[in-house]
């Protein structure tokens, strides 16, 4: 287990302001008597947050159906996920909603738009009854890959008004990634734009789809939003335009009455071998612990304006751009492109613009914020904030506080959320009104979630003693499997320990009980808040012709958290120079996406192995980061090849 005794020496703590506790929408006494319900029954807490929180067409018969490591909530109850971020916004006693702003929206170039619940309930359905003519009914998969602009989240209502589990595939991966996940979903439908801008430059999406289709026959439509106006090749009988599509289509779609367990949205993450898990999330549960999150952690009121910076290609956008916000009634924020486009200033004048409220971001962001300089959020008014958010790995107490000076200029709470794609939501994190903040913790668990921290027999640990961080109870936004691969979810989150699911994450808890995540205990990266398996990358490389083998592990960097640094093995006669590093790191650019990029290639005529023939990354983790190896090495095949790999290579 990594090392603890370093993150034991914050001792800061930052008791909640009596003035925010006061008009907090869960404050101190309201949270001790969800505890209470909770540690007497989670069902009965997580039934209270349905009905308080979530609007139903028929109600369950029963709260929970646990046949471990299958979970069922809310059985046999009816909603429509699109019909609690919209129709019950412009109808009834919230009717005054249809007039207020659901997403404000900001280009990279500087446009904008404002859509309200009105708008996009009216766009909602039309882009619904496109979907039906072009044949997509209850149960089939559309896959959505665009920048990051409106009709992204309008393609996903849509998809989740009548029905269509959506694949949400991050812009940045390549051509062969999205074909592997449209093919693994098995998608008949895909949404995309011509490009969306980045840098000031507009990046193509559309070229990128018709490379991944052609090894896709499934995919019967295509559906493109013109943003950047880029030329784009049509192919006629399968591609249309969005504006062509909408002009004709009809008002009106009435939400499907979807049973509480029907497929919401697959989304894929990294494991620890080559292939993504398409990760499956549900309809009533995920609704009920997203909708209850973002209104307890965010505080949200009716006058805030949220912006929670991370793209909707990832889980954090799903559940904390568009469906937690949106399913509150509350202003979301969207912004398409870099935040040093066209200065290292465009997030702090996108909150002063637009008055931001509560700012939801990553470790990663925040550290390169530190490095660009003060003088780039003290040059804006940054006032309107209240309330300060982080997500994706654990954030060094040094950041915190310069989060907490510099943006939140002391005033604001910092809500430090643990979670992960297959958590679906919020599980570990202050709740701003009630929980003091420790720099570096999450703090405590939401109410109903009741984490453990167990060694390698499945004992739990005793404070402050680290090991794995795992959840026996289900609750109600967990995944539901692996898409199509039963096998696999059972093999990677419960067979570690019998009827317990397994984060992946190392962890300990203080005498407070605060929790303290310590990051990935497997061979998975976590670069700038995002899983990486080392796997992934490696047959990438491997795919290279110059390639013949290939490693790859992280090393802490300042600014990613963890940058990827390869191992390769050269073929015999390819040139070892300057020339192919740069080449291999392109290719995994493109292979998999520029976020996988390795940092550093190093090349090596031998990789560290067991006598068995597994890779020693961790003895690489020590070579990469310019460590001295002091772990154990006597199960390595051949001992020089570690002094051989200490010393840096020529080219
Ligand atoms: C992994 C999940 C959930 C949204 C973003 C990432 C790490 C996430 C924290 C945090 C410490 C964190 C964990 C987790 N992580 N949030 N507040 N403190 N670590 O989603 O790609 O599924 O990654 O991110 O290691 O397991 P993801």
């Amino acid at each position: 287990m990594p090392e603890i005794h370093s993150l034991l020496l914050e001792k800061r703590v930052f008791k909640p302001d009596a003035a925010f506790a006061k008009q907090a929408n869960w404050g101190p006494k309201k949270v001790a008597e969800l505890r209470r319900l909770a540690a007497r029954s989670p069902e009965r807490f997580w039934e209270k947050m349905a009905r308080e929180h979530v609007s139903w067409f028929k109600p369950w018969r029963r709260a929970l159906d646990w046949k471990p490591p299958f979970a069922k909530w809310f059985v046999g109850a009816h909603t429509n996920v699109s019909y609690n971020c919209l129709d019950r916004h412009v109808t009834g006693e919230n009717a005054w909603r249809r007039n207020k702003a659901a997403i404000v929206w900001e280009g990279e170039p500087g446009d904008s738009r404002v859509l309200t619940y009105g708008d996009l309930h009216r766009e909602v359905q039309k882009f619904a009854n496109v979907l039906e003519a072009k044949g997509i009914k209850k149960g089939d998969r559309v896959a959505i890959y665009m920048p990051m602009i409106p009709e992204i989240a309008i393609a996903m209502l849509a998809c989740t008004r009548i029905g269509a589990p959506h694949t949400v595939v991050f812009g940045g991966f390549s051509a062969d990634s999205l074909r592997d996940r449209i093919l693994d979903v098995g998608a008949k439908l895909v949404v995309t734009a011509d490009g969306g801008f980045r840098r000031g430059k507009p990046i193509a999406l559309k070229a990128a789809v018709d490379e991944a289709l052609t090894g896709a026959p499934g995919v019967a439509s295509v559906v493109v939003v013109r943003r950047t106006g880029e030329p784009v090749s049509m192919r006629e009988g399968r591609d249309a335009w969005w504006h062509d599509l909408m002009a004709e289509a009809p008002a009106s779609c009435p939400p499907a009455k979807l049973d509480s367990e029907h497929p919401l949205f697959v989304l894929y993450t990294s494991g620890s071998t080559g292939k993504p898990k398409g990760i499956l999330h549900t309809t009533g549960g995920y609704l009920t612990h997203i909708t209850a999150t973002t209104h307890a952690i965010f505080d949200l009121k009716e006058d805030d304006t949220f912006w929670c910076t991370a793209d909707v290609g990832w889980v954090t956008g799903h559940s904390y751009v568009v469906y937690g916000p949106l399913a509150n009634g509350a202003t979301t924020v969207m912004y398409e492109g870099a935040p040093n486009e066209p200065g290292p200033d465009r997030f702090w004048s996108i909150i002063a613009k637009y008055g931001v409220s509560v700012f939801y971001t990553a470790p990663t962001a925040i550290r390169t914020f530190i490095r660009w300089g003060d003088e780039h959020p003290n040059r804006h008014d940054l006032s309107s904030l209240r309330l300060l958010g982080s997500v994706g790995e654990p954030i060094n107490p040094e950041a915190w506080i310069w989060y907490h000076r510099v943006i939140g200029k002391k005033r604001c709470p910092i809500v430090d959320t643990w979670w992960q794609t297959e958590t679906g939501g919020i599980l570990v994190s202050p709740l701003p009104g009630a929980v003091a903040a420790k720099p570096g913790s999450c703090t405590l668990p939401f109410p109903g979630i009741e984490p453990e921290v167990l060694d390698a027999e499945g004992r739990a640990v005793k404070a402050p003693q680290g090991g794995f961080l795992t959840l026996r109870k289900p609750w109600p936004g967990m995944l539901r499997g692996i898409w199509g691969d039963p096998a696999r979810y059972k093999e990677q989150y419960w067979s570690r320990y019998e009827k317990v699911y397994f984060t992946g994450d190392g962890a300990h808890f203080d005498k407070d009980g605060y929790l303290w995540v310590m990051g990935r205990v497997d061979d998975v990266m976590n670069v700038s808040g995002h899983r990486i398996g080392t796997m992934e990358v490696e047959s990438a490389l491997v795919s290279h012709p110059a390639v013949a083998e290939a490693a790859v592990v992280g090393r802490p960097d300042d600014l990613t958290g963890t940058a990827i640094v390869a191992f390769v093995t050269p073929k015999t006669g390819a040139h070892a120079n300057a020339n192919l590093r740069e080449a291999l790191r392109g290719h995994v650019a493109r292979e998999i996406g520029a976020l996988a990029r390795p940092a550093e290639v190093r090349f090596t005529d031998a990789l560290p192995k067991t006598r068995s023939g597994k890779i020693m990354r961790r003895l690489l983790r020590d070579v990469a980061s310019g460590r001295e190896t002091v772990q154990d090495t006597t199960t390595l095949e051949d001992l020089s090849v570690l002094a051989r790999l200490h010393a840096p290579d020529e080219a």
